[in-house]
């Protein structure tokens, strides 16, 4: 019985560790790689994070679709497949930055699943 029960939050634990630093990977390389250029609220150089997520989110409502698809256009940058002509008309095309598509994936994972408008993992201030 003790056994069991130490093996459960054991087993609980694990699993809210593994949760949690899956998370903390998307944050951490989201803050490091795309807020020079993308402030999460403000328009500047590039358009705002809760812009581009309101755009991809209504285009791809699905998690899966909506990773899939950024993570693939992030990797390569192109008014073809673009979703957003006129911030390219407005800041010119994205350049591409040679990132690895299965780090893009804990990226644009983590983009899907925080609300940049209120406090969130990893903001700097
Ligand atoms: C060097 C500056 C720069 C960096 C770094 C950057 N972006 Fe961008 N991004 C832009 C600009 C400028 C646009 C607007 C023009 C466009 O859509 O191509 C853009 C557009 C986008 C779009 C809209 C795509 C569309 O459909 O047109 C997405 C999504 C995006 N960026 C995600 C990211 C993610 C995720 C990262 C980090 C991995 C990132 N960006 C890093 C400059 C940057």
């Amino acid at each position: 019985m003790q056994k069991n029960n130490l093996l459960k939050s054991t087993t609980i634990a694990l699993l809210l560790c593994s949760q949690l630093s899956a998370v903390s990977l998307g944050s951490l390389l989201f803050h490091g790689n795309c807020t020079t250029c993308h402030f999460e609220t403000k328009t500047v150089s590039a358009p705002a994070v809760i812009d581009f997520r309101e755009h991809y989110i209504t285009a791809f409502p699905k998690r899966e679709d909506f990773i899939k698809y950024m993570s693939s256009w992030v990797a390569n940058p192109d008014a073809k497949t673009s979703i957003m002509l006129q911030a390219i008309e407005k800041h010119g095309l994205m350049p591409q930055l040679g990132f690895d598509e299965e780090v893009l994936k804990d990226i644009t994972g983590f983009i899907y699943d925080t609300d940049f408008t209120k406090e969130h993992e990893g903001h700097p201030h």
